[in-house]
């Protein structure tokens, strides 16, 4: 049987994300482009290996066209629970993690804005843990993503143009300064939870 990929709900409305993100730029970066990339996923897996593999054993085994369009459906879904419309307040384990790590939360945001605007190109900033069980800021390229690299993702920006360009237009900084505002916290300490968990088992 066949595993069909299907575009996960939008945990918000269309227009919740609203100054910080138009409905218009939802309409389209999680209408048309993520669920393009789902859509061509399941076609280019059809028939192949990758056809029951699920969506994380298909990034970490595939190349090209498959990867692609796997690594991008992950990151899309990934990058939507990152935001909340209530978001913006940080508390709790990750925000002791980044006092440690980075000295302040300024210090913090300095430094992943800073990945997220110099990023050359398309493609996604992150707060991982890293092989040492450290959180870092990093990026990567295209559909990139960290699981490649032994990491697990804690927080994305998406810093495709098509993340930006209704909105910003060429003005990637003012963005990344909105999506900063708007970050579910709530989520990141779950997944920072969870990849100390699995660290210890
Ligand atoms: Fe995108």
């Amino acid at each position: 049987m066949a595993n069909e990929h299907t575009l996960p709900e939008l945990p918000y409305a269309m227009d919740a994300l609203e100054p910080h993100i138009s409905k218009e730029t939802l309409e389209f970066h999680y209408g048309k482009h993520h669920a393009t990339y789902i859509a061509k996923l399941n076609d280019g897996i059809k028939g192949t290996e990758y056809a029951d593999k699920s969506l994380e054993e298909i990034i970490m085994s595939a190349s090209g066209p498959i990867f692609n369009n796997a690594a991008q459906t992950w990151n899309h879904s990934f990058y939507w629970k990152c935001l909340s419309p209530n978001g913006g307040k940080v508390g709790g384990d990750i925000l002791d993690a980044i006092n440690s790590k980075f000295g302040s939360m300024e210090k913090f945001e300095a430094e992943f804005s800073a990945a997220a605007v110099n990023h050359f190109g398309s493609g996604w900033a992150w707060l991982v843990v890293d092989k040492n069980g450290e959180i870092a800021v990093t990026s990567t390229h295209d559909a990139g993503n960290p699981l490649c690299d032994g990491q697990t993702p804690l927080l994305v920006c998406d810093v495709w143009e098509h993340a930006y360009y209704i909105d910003y237009r060429n003005v990637r900084p003012n963005y990344v300064k909105a999506f900063m505002g708007i970050v579910n916290w709530d989520f990141v300490n779950e997944q920072y939870k969870q990849a100390k968990q699995n660290q210890a088992a």
